[in-house]
């Protein structure tokens, strides 16, 4: 007996297809699929979206299978199956995360969804992330569904956003308080003892607050810095300027502004 901690259940062909679509895999992506069952996700991602594929699972007669199915399907050289448990695997170098698992089994992979790297997508049939709102949420009728009585499914798709909560520091003595809970982002913005409060949201590295009035800015998120790509007229906020992380949990009065 292997150490499943969900059932072998198969995601149907059109919802392995409506899944791929909602994460938006290309060429480009290597997807990753926890519990990848009989295969069916990654040789897909590979034979129909072009993209290079890891699937991980516990049960090594399913693995077998699926190297049988990606090889029949000619995409062995694009795809990789190991026996695995997804509990002990490196998600770090997936673009797109694909799960058909358990609402507990999601939730304790959580904080490791949000630690990759900004901007990863994660697909999940049917189960979500708690109160990780997903960015959009389809149903899909799926009369062919083996389990539950209302034939359905539902596909969440999240982004990993940037991690921004805390202190950036601009020049002149601009600091940026960050609040952030998931894709939900706060900011207050202050200099010269003059303070403006913003709410926005924050999708990968694409930051984007809206204030009073028409007041509003945008942000691209780097690895140490916050590259201002736009803000209004009046706002202390210049176009390519870069705030960085607080030291010490303070900004400097003048901080330079290392702007390349
Ligand atoms: C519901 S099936 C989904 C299969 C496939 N991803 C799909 O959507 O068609 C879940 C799969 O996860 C596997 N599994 C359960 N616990 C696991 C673990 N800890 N590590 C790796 N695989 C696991 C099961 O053996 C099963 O094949």
């Amino acid at each position: 007996m292997d150490d499943e901690d969900v059932p072998f259940i198969t995601t149907p062909d059109r919802v392995t297809v409506a899944m791929l679509e909602l994460a938006g895999v290309g060429p480009t992506d290597r997807v990753l699929d926890l519990g990848s069952g009989d295969g069916r996700i990654v040789i897909t991602a590979a034979r129909r979206f072009g993209a290079r594929g890891l699937g991980v699972e516990i049960v090594p007669d399913l693995v077998a299978r699926s190297r049988e199915h990606a090889q029949r399907a000619g995409v062995a050289g694009r795809t990789e199956f190991r026996v695995q448990d997804l509990f002990d695997t490196d998600l770090s170098g997936a673009s797109v995360i694909t799960m058909y698992l358990l609402p507990e089994v999601n939730l304790k992979l959580r904080p490791r969804l949000l630690a990759l790297a900004p901007g990863t997508r994660i697909v999940s049939h049917d189960w979500d992330l708690g109160d990780w709102q997903p960015d959009r949420t389809l149903t899909l009728e799926v009369p062919e569904k083996a389990i539950g009585r209302e034939k359905l499914s539902r596909l969440h798709r999240w982004t990993v956003p940037a991690r921004l909560a805390g202190l950036w520091c601009g020049a002149q003595g601009t600091a940026l308080r960050v609040v952030q809970q998931f894709q939900q982002v706060s900011a207050t913005l202050a200099q010269g003892g003059e303070q403006q409060g913003f709410s926005g949201r924050v999708d990968g590295v694409r930051l984007q607050l809206l204030g009073a009035g028409a007041a509003a800015w945008a942000a691209t998120a780097g690895a140490d810095h916050l590259h201002i790509d736009a803000a209004s007229a009046g706002l202390p906020l210049q176009v390519g300027q870069r705030l960085r992380p607080a030291v010490d949990g303070r900004c400097p009065a003048a901080t330079a502004d290392a702007a390349g």
